[in-house]
């Protein structure tokens, strides 16, 4: 991707560990270079750039809402072990924005920078909360059988059903067992769109 460059350009990876021209950049680099160590064999490729990467988990993101959307509607056969894939990827790519948002990107990027910096805390408790759902999402989809259950449906185990979409700002992990799978995954994609109406530009 052409947006690569610019950031490449800076967060230099070539004799130390990480030689940074600023503590911000150290801070970028010290993230990437970590996610490398732990998931590229060998380490070899090409390191990308913080924007392409958190532009990635958002694609991934997009595509495995897509996925679940498809499969509680009838459009995509229903598959427990794609389920769990496309679950784990909502934990995986949840627990990193955090640091994948951490340091102005540059204008490749259609995140408000500057927002995200002076509103670190909220954007932060807004990821954590996609990341709680997530995981709860998780674990429905662990204990799911090989066929949708009325108990996974929108509407089920929660008194009220819908009307509970965003209703409190965060909720405990015990609160969250007692929500159905479908509804967990409308919890979360209420959260993307929280994030998006004050962080992304290009909305
Ligand atoms: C904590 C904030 C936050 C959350 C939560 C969040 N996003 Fe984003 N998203 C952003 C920001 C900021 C950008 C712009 C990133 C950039 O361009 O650097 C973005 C960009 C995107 C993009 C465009 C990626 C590209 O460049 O092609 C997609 C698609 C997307 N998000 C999907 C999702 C989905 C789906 C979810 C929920 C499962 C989600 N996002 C949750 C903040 C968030």
């Amino acid at each position: 991707m052409a947006q690569s460059s610019d950031i490449v350009k800076e967060v230099k990876f070539s004799n130390g560990p990480f030689m940074p021209k600023s503590r911000r950049l150290a801070i970028i680099s010290a993230a990437v270079v970590l996610f490398q160590l732990t998931s590229v064999p060998g380490g070899v490729a090409r390191p990308s750039s913080t924007v392409e990467r958190r532009q990635q988990a958002m694609k991934d993101m997009a595509l495995a809402a897509k996925t679940i959307a498809a499969m509680f509607s009838g459009d995509v056969a229903y598959g427990k072990t794609r389920l769990r894939e496309v679950a784990s990827a909502f934990v995986l790519h949840s627990s990193e924005l955090s640091v994948l948002f951490a340091g102005s990107a540059g204008s490749k990027s259609e995140a408000d920078d500057r927002r995200i910096a002076a509103e670190r805390k909220e954007f932060d408790e807004i990821a954590t909360r996609l990341e709680e759902l997530a995981v709860a999402f998780d674990r429905k989809a662990a204990q799911a059988g090989n066929e949708i259950t009325p108990d996974m449906r929108m509407g089920s185990g929660v008194p009220g059903g819908g009307s509970l979409l965003g209703a409190r700002p965060s909720r405990t992990e015990a609160d969250l067992s007692d929500i159905s799978a479908e509804h967990l995954f409308h919890m979360m994609l209420e959260t993307c769109t929280t994030c998006h109406s004050k962080y992304r530009l290009r909305k």
